[in-house]
């Protein structure tokens, strides 16, 4: 696994989060025997995480509000109400948990797959919010391995006007970081690992598997 110091030395721009909770479940997650209940429940609480992480610097502004004892300037969330975006199927493991923390959300999906040879992603779904341009646009999926699906999906939500994004992922591959650094180098990437390498197949080394088929038990 490499660690922040790796990433500068690569010239890869990325920030890992470190805790301690978020590499402990991570790790439960990679384990094979772990069954598709517990790594979906184990999903689901990394993304309360990470979602408090790629949310830390929103900004605020503040609001007269009346408490039982007297009347005060209050700190809410400024603008329109943020939007995640999961990338079909898997990013719908990480979304629960973004909702739990903001429930007001509004939701999009982008529906893609790798196809197995060419490792391209092939768009078969697209639905998100209105007024995309006046949202923060968080883009969510566990995997960024070519990064070919993030790079696509984000490609289209820019044609369909977001302006403002950040990507949430689980785990990325340094070849997928750079590949999207490149691509998208106005969108920050939030990962809670980055892994080895890619093998031949396109799948992140050690990593957890087809994240999909894990988080659906589909194989
Ligand atoms: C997985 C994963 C990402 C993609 C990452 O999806 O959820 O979307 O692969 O790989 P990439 O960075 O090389 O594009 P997959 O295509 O397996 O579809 P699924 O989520 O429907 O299983
Ligand atoms: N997609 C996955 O689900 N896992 C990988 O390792 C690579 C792409």
């Amino acid at each position: 696994m490499l660690t922040e110091h790796d990433l500068i030395n690569k010239g890869l721009k990325a920030t890992l989060i470190a805790h301690p909770l978020v590499q402990h479940k991570l790790t439960l997650m990679r384990r094979k025997e772990q069954s598709s209940c517990a790594f979906r429940a184990l999903l689901r609480e990394i993304s309360w995480l990470l979602c408090y992480e790629v949310t830390k610097d929103l900004p605020l502004t503040m609001e007269s509000i009346e408490t039982p004892v007297c009347s005060m300037e209050a700190p809410v969330l400024e603008g329109q109400k943020l939007a995640f975006i999961s990338i079909l199927r898997a990013g719908n493991g990480m979304l629960d948990g973004m909702l739990d923390v903001i429930p007001s959300a509004r939701v999009g999906h982008v529906g893609l797959y790798r196809d197995p040879d060419s490792l391209e992603a092939i768009e078969y779904y697209y639905k998100v919010p209105s007024q995309m341009e006046n949202r923060l646009i968080i883009v969510v999926d566990p995997m960024l391995a070519t990064a070919n699906s993030a790079i696509s999906a984000v490609t289209r939500l820019k044609q369909g006007g977001a302006k403002d994004m950040r990507f949430v992922c689980l785990l990325a591959a340094p070849e997928g970081i750079a590949a999207f650094n490149k691509a998208h180098p106005d969108v920050p990437i939030v990962t809670a690992s980055v892994d080895q390498e890619l093998n031949d197949h396109g799948y992140i080394v050690p990593g957890l598997g087809d994240a999909g088929d894990r988080i659906f038990g589909t194989k």
